[in-house]
């Protein structure tokens, strides 16, 4: 169980990103680049995606490198992460990494996105009084709205997830109703300081439900016909903002519903962890961190900067997986034959 320094490679979406750890996780470097190509589109192009991480990766690797103030050398093994995610984006930086791996001879781990989500909570320092296990993981962003029950490295049980769109993803289609630019969370949350959360009625989906599977279609729907009559014309700004704060209330309200049932189905919860893009959410937050209370847990989001996708939870998944193989005394984990796997 002797290795050095990770670098790793996040690919999966429309963030190129690097980071090197040293073994006890410290972050020696990083660095993201999200990608401004796709705003004109109003959502992630894969193509687009695919072909900007290829061209930034070399020199992102290379800038990471240079930061750290190590030599490619210098580094243990390489670590990227081959799925979920745009295939595309994925076997550019699968690829990039085994091809790393294999010219310095060094070993390549190949992590799941969604496990790095989760484990992020773990990183050395970030949340007082430590994350250990088992806690209650939230992951709401653009492409993915889900609890999991996270119960050991490699151990994961997924409570419920969206039925249809993300929680993000129904942000950002709303925003976009409303005229507002993308990615729309931001923005929609901004407006929706100037609204009345209590102005227009909106539907609750699956509010008192069994499970904590999550829905956001027919609150989208119910939103586009609030915004009939109104047809081409542009909507008067207090209507706007009422709409923005009566939706961003409904899915803190629905999502607060859920956490409190995924909280019932896992009583052995010790914290309750928030991550993703739309944790930033003000609103959402502080209704999630109400429940933990309620439930005498703590509650956890990590910094936005490590609560959507870079690779610092990427290096540091990889860090965890090798740390539990040779726990267990299995040699160090080289998955240099792997392919992505979009949909892992
Ligand atoms: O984790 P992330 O950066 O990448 C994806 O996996 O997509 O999440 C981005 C998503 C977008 O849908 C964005 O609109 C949403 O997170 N988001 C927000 C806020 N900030 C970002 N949604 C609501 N309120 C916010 N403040
Ligand atoms: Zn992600």
């Amino acid at each position: 169980g002797v290795y050095g320094p990770v670098l790793a490679i996040e690919s999966s979406c429309d963030e190129t990103a690097c980071a090197i750890l040293s073994p006890d996780g410290t972050c020696l470097a990083q660095r993201v680049v999200s990608q401004d190509g796709h705003a004109d589109f109003g959502g992630v192009v894969p193509e687009i995606a695919a072909r900007a991480h290829l061209a930034l990766l070399p020199g992102l690797v290379q800038a990471t490198l240079h930061d750290a103030g190590l030599t490619a050398e210098q580094i243990g093994f390489v670590a990227a992460s081959t799925g979920p995610g745009l295939i595309g984006g994925l076997i550019v930086g699968a690829g990039f990494g085994k091809g790393l791996a294999l010219a310095l001879g060094k070993p390549f781990v190949a992590v799941n996105h969604v496990e790095a989500h989760a484990l992020t909570a773990r990183l050395p320092g970030l949340v007082a009084g430590g994350a250990p296990f088992p806690y209650l993981l939230l992951l709401v962003s653009g492409g993915h709205c889900q609890c999991i029950a996270v119960e050991g490295v490699g151990q994961y049980r997924k409570l419920g997830g969206t039925i249809d769109d993300a929680a993000g993803e129904a942000f950002d289609k709303v925003a976009k109703m409303l005229g507002l630019g993308w990615p729309g969370g931001p923005e929609l949350e901004k407006l929706a300081q100037e609204g009345d959360p209590k102005a227009i009625p909106l539907p609750r989906p699956l509010l008192g439900r069994a499970g904590c599977d999550f829905s956001f279609s027919g609150l989208k729907t119910a939103l586009s016909q609030k915004l009939a009559p109104y047809g081409h014309t542009a909507l008067p700004r207090q209507f706007a903002a009422d709409l923005a704060a009566s939706f961003q209330q409904a899915v803190a309200d629905v999502v607060a519903d859920r956490i409190e049932h995924a909280l019932n189905m896992m009583p052995e919860a010790q914290l309750l962890v928030c991550a993703g893009g739309v944790a930033a959410n003000k609103v959402l937050r502080a209704r999630l961190e109400e429940v933990a209370a309620a439930h005498s847990l703590r509650f956890a989001a990590p910094p936005l900067r490590l609560c959507t996708d870079n690779a610092v939870m990427v290096g540091w998944a990889a860090l965890e997986t090798c740390q539990e193989a040779a726990a267990r005394g299995l040699p160090h984990p080289d998955d240099s034959t792997t392919r992505p796997r979009p949909r892992w």
